[in-house]
């Protein structure tokens, strides 16, 4: 037994090595990681983020600017069948005073996030781009899948960075899970943006129904091959009102090996310690900040609205204001000897 476990630690260290020196993991080894503790990979992950992006931490401040969606993610509480959410779409002098609260806060980014909501032209997203603009910041879209033109026009008009999660390659747990989308369209989304030159955003969810860890290795290796410029690792968390209700809620552990190992293979990218992790698991940022991530994406959304964006349920800070989180993460950012960042925080600026 001791031999057994001596071996297997020993197998471990040897893929850890390999993916700090090469960079480069087959789809066994990964799932070899995936399966174990996750303490030595976390570690590594932990040492390897200090050696390429250092001990700077970059706030991005989340604008949850609409709650519409046109969409029916089976997992997601702002899916359009949700009959029992109550929805909102902020006014561009609303989404313009947060802005302005971020900026006065010091943040350099700001994350515009929403459902699918087609009243959003893409004459209405480029104005509000171009006012942003004008402060000195990096705009972040996150509002799903649209045309190559409409993406075009977005970068255009100033924006820089898009989130867009695959959610899983299994391709046909995608299909089940997005009844009315396609695979091949949120593939092609994403090699647009590349394309057009935004520093490009994308992750999975860790704990879907009939996800294998198989499944998750795909996913490591397609941001990989994607080149991605930040991943965002979400753990699923059941929402009552979708049809993943009574789904897997134990998700943390794995979401934070996905995590990590994704830090050992892409060293210099940027890697958000998600809302989601801290709210199923106390101080889940700072775990993960522990393990590989160097992003934190504080909520600016304001007052009521809060509540309402509830992509699934305990969101952590939804009775907070903006100044209470931005203070209450810096002070937890430093606590554990890290730095807030002044600078905007592209990949290429590598710290
Ligand atoms: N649990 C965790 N994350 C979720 N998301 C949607 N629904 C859930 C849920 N129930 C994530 C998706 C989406 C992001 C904005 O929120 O990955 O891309
Ligand atoms: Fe809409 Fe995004 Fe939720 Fe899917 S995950 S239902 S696209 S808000
Ligand atoms: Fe919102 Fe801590 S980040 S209260």
């Amino acid at each position: 037994m001791k031999d057994y476990y001596n071996n297997k630690q020993a197998l471990l260290s040897e893929i850890i090595n390999k993916a700090e020196n090469e960079r480069i993991l087959n789809k066994e080894e990964i799932i070899a990681l995936l399966n174990s503790d996750g303490n030595l990979l976390c570690e590594s992950a932990d040492k390897i983020r200090k050696k390429y992006k250092g001990d700077f931490v970059h706030l991005r401040g989340l604008i949850e600017f609409s709650n519409i969606c046109r969409c029916n993610c089976f997992y997601c509480g702002l899916r359009a069948e949700n009959k029992k959410l109550d929805r909102y779409r902020l006014k561009e002098n609303e989404i313009l005073q947060c802005v302005k609260f971020a900026v006065n806060s010091g943040y350099k980014t700001v994350v515009l996030q929403s459902g699918e909501d087609l009243y959003w032209t893409s004459e209405k997203l480029c104005t509000l781009i171009k006012e942003i603009k004008k402060h000195d910041i990096a705009v972040t879209l996150s509002i799903g899948e649209r045309s190559f033109e409409e993406y075009q026009a977005y970068k255009n008009a100033g924006a820089d960075r898009f989130l867009l999660r695959i959610e899983t390659t299994d391709k046909n747990l995608y299909k089940h899970l997005h009844p009315d989308m396609s695979f091949e369209n949120r593939i092609q989304c994403l090699k647009n943006l590349k394309k057009l030159g935004y520093e490009t955003g994308t992750g999975c969810l860790v704990g879907l129904p009939n996800q294998t860890i198989e499944s998750l290795a795909d996913d490591i290796i397609f941001f990989k091959e994607l080149d991605a410029d930040m991943v965002g690792i979400g753990p699923l968390i059941p929402h009552p009102d979708t049809p993943l209700a009574n789904a897997n809620k134990d998700n943390f552990d794995m979401a934070l090996k996905v995590m990590a190992i994704v830090r050992l293979l892409m060293p210099d990218i940027n890697i958000p310690a998600t809302t989601a992790m801290e709210s199923i698991r106390q101080n889940g940022r700072i775990i993960a900040l522990n393990s590989g991530a160097n992003v934190v994406m504080p909520n600016m959304t304001q007052g009521e609205y809060r509540k309402k964006y509830e992509i699934y349920p305990n969101k952590i800070c939804i009775n907070d204001s903006p100044e209470k989180c931005i203070n209450c993460i810096k002070s937890k950012i430093e606590s554990i000897g890290r730095k807030i960042s002044e600078t905007k925080g592209y990949r290429k600026d590598a710290r």
